[in-house]
């Protein structure tokens, strides 16, 4: 599929999260076979105002490309000054987050309260794609709660303003995560659009990736949660798709080395101390589902050093009897 020029090979995009699809994050991703990576949102006000660390956020290296940066904001002309800034971080595709549902992004007018205004998200949109050439996309929701679902509407003012591609996650903000994400929104945006539709929510395994290919149409299957402690599943899905292979999950060994890789990788770029705090998470998102997970996640939260994790993952090695 196309986004504008850039062609993506693949049907495969990570989900922007928070706090999470940072640089290595998405590096590793990408090592298992992505096709198509977005960072964390980013204040486009953080960056108009020069702020080191939302500058820090914008960082892409290159072995990760193709890479969509996503910016939240809800003033058009800063969120085109964001537009011009970024340009010299050289992303391929700049994406507009409009179905955050966290209090603090909602309560400041951005994120998913965007679509109680398609207006103001033509605006935006165009706004945007008039000040740069890189591609404008967009990410949104179902709509703001079960009395204004309105993907399709704000879908079409996105479109109309010059967006080049639009994600679409089956959920109202009020639903937050909750609930069975609605693929039939999915399809109903693909067929009223004409730019390409990227489905997003609930894909756990290459099965679901099917499966919302085929239910919906949509060009490219994007998953978050799915991917947590579990970069495997991009590859899961295209062996599914290209070669007909039946998933296998990782080996105990395998899902150490991976997480070493990944968390050596974060400390490289975040220097040890942050990037072992950041590390915790992470380790217990690897360690899902191994023998005595539940006593080295708790070993996992106090993590210090690097060294500290080399000696944790031998001991859940021992566990595991490898
Ligand atoms: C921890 C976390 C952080 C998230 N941060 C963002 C974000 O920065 N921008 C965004 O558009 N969506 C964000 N999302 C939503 C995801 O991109 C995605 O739409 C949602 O998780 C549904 O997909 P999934 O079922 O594959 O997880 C976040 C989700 C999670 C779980």
């Amino acid at each position: 599929m196309k986004i504008k020029n850039l062609k993506l090979n693949g049907v495969t995009a990570l989900a922007p999260m928070a706090g999470v699809t940072d640089k290595a994050y998405r590096e590793i991703c990408k090592k298992f076979g992505v096709s198509y990576v977005i960072s964390e949102m980013i204040s486009a006000k953080g960056l108009i105002y020069n702020n080191e660390n939302t500058f820090k956020l914008m960082e892409i290296s290159e072995s990760e490309r193709p890479t969509g940066i996503q910016f939240f904001g809800n003033e058009p002309d800063i969120m085109a000054r964001a537009c011009e800034i970024a340009e010299r971080f050289k992303p391929d595709v700049i994406d507009v987050n409009m179905g955050c549902p966290v209090p603090k992004v909602v309560n400041n007018g951005c994120g998913s309260a965007l679509m109680k205004n398609p207006e103001l998200c033509y605006k935006i949109i165009s706004s945007m794609v008039n000040s740069t050439s890189t591609p404008i996309t967009v990410k949104i929701r179902k709509g703001w709660d079960e009395n204004q679902e309105n993907a399709i509407e704000i879908a079409m003012a996105c479109e109309e303003a010059g967006a080049s591609a639009i994600t679409i996650h089956g959920r109202t903000k009020s639903q937050m995560y909750s609930l069975t994400a609605d693929w039939q929104i999915i399809k109903d945006v693909k067929n009223t659009v004409s730019i390409p539709v990227i489905g997003n929510g609930d894909i756990l395994s290459a099965y679901d990736a099917i499966d919302m290919l085929n239910t919906t149409n949509c060009d490219m299957v994007m998953v978050g949660r799915g991917s947590l402690g579990n970069p495997w599943i991009f590859k899961e899905i295209n062996e599914k798709i290209y070669l007909g292979k039946k998933p296998k999950p990782p080996s105990v060994i395998e899902k150490v080395d991976v997480m070493l890789e990944h968390i050596n990788t974060l400390c490289k770029y975040k220097g040890e101390l942050h990037g072992m705090k950041e590390a915790r998470k992470y380790v217990a998102w690897y360690i899902k589902g191994l023998k005595c997970a539940a006593k080295f996640r708790n070993e996992a939260g106090k993590l210090n050093s690097f060294n500290e994790l080399l000696d944790l993952s031998r001991r859940l090695m021992k566990e595991n009897k490898m």
